[in-house]
């Protein structure tokens, strides 16, 4: 069986964005994958975040992790600093990657561009613990969203340079990115992808938004003034956006949504896409209440520690091993 291997970075609420672009089909994939999936934790505290709410959104993530379908007895489920060796082998890709490559990722030009001050050189390297994150595990395939993909591909480059100069010891992973929803838009700036760092709620809808707010937010999503249903992603993206998240969540082609709603208004169109959505959060809603309290968070993360760490301290051996850090 091939393996699939992703996490999510819970510095927030998760978003409709995430469910979408990754942990939908995390779920989707974990009958025909090994799928190991974790909650990136060291890579949240690359930026500042206040202890209590860090913890809530942590414990938050795997509630829904769980809510949307990810099933422990199928998939390896863990929090990432409950492995250390995802730490050592995120130092030693560090000190296999070069300057260059990391002043090349466009996230980290974005937020030195967004001037936001106050940089870390943990969010500076975070692309090397992303990959040890990966290469720990010799994945197959990694399912993230559009804006992951370029993590990916660096730690497929320094799978490769270390393979080359150490002999074969890593798997090369490729990316995976869902043929619909790899990029969920702001529903207030469809020029900007959907994200918990928004400045404005108003663009964003998280998994735990009460089901009426999300409807609110996609009848007050930013369209166009063509006034025509269309799949014209570049002239109309706020439209186009809608009616991917529909199109997603509904396992439909947007041009099939194109077809059913032509002609008519774009409040028309919002008020499906909104029930859509409003029904998916409920259905997830119910599960994690019946969760979010109960023994299966700590049981399921206990398990997947175990799984993982066996697998990990394995192959962080062999990586000692290799580059000559070992001498038993
Ligand atoms: P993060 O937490 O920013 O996002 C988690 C996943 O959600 C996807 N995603 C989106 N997809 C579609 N539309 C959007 N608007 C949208 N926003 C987010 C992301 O592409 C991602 O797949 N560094 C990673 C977490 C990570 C990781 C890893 C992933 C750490 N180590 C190893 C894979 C493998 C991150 O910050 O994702």
């Amino acid at each position: 069986m091939q393996r699939m291997l992703s996490g999510i970075k819970p510095t927030g609420q998760l978003t409709l964005g995430n469910y979408i672009g990754a942990l939908r089909n995390f779920v989707q994939y974990q009958d025909e994958y090994e799928m190991i999936v974790f909650i990136a934790n060291l890579h949240c505290i690359t930026v500042y975040q206040e202890p209590k709410e860090l913890r809530k959104n942590l414990k938050d993530a795997v509630a829904l992790y769980l809510a949307c379908g990810l099933d422990p007895q199928k998939a390896t489920i863990f929090l990432q600093n409950d492995v250390y060796e995802h730490a050592e082998l995120g130092y030693i890709m560090a000190c296999n990657t070069y300057m260059g490559e990391l002043n090349r990722m466009t996230q980290f030009k974005d937020k030195v561009a967004k001037n936001e001050g106050n940089i870390t050189a943990g969010l500076y390297t975070y692309p090397c613990l992303m990959a040890a994150d990966i290469l720990l595990y010799d994945p197959d395939y990694v399912p993230v969203g559009d804006d992951q993909k370029q993590h990916v591909e660096l730690a497929r480059d320094l799978a490769l340079r270390f393979n080359h100069k150490y002999g074969d010891t890593f798997k090369l992973p490729e990316p995976l990115a869902a043929k619909v929803g790899a990029r969920i838009m702001s529903l207030s700036d469809p020029y900007h992808k959907m994200s918990k760092s928004e400045h404005s709620d108003k663009g964003c809808i998280y998994l735990l938004d009460d089901p009426n707010v999300a409807k609110k937010k996609i009848m007050s999503a930013v369209t166009d003034s063509f006034g025509e249903i269309k799949a014209d992603k570049e002239k109309q993206p706020g439209l186009y956006n809608l009616m991917e998240i529909a199109a997603a969540l509904t396992n439909r082609q947007v041009s099939d949504i194109v077809e059913e709603f032509k002609g008519q208004g774009y409040g028309i169109l919002k008020t499906y896409v909104a029930d859509v959505v409003a029904k998916e959060l409920t259905k997830i809603q119910e599960r994690y209440n019946a969760i979010i309290n109960s023994d299966m968070i700590n049981e399921t993360l206990k398990e997947g520690a175990m799984k993982a760490s066996a697998i990990a301290h394995r192959k962080l051996l062999k990586v000692r091993k290799k580059i000559g850090l070992e001498i038993r």
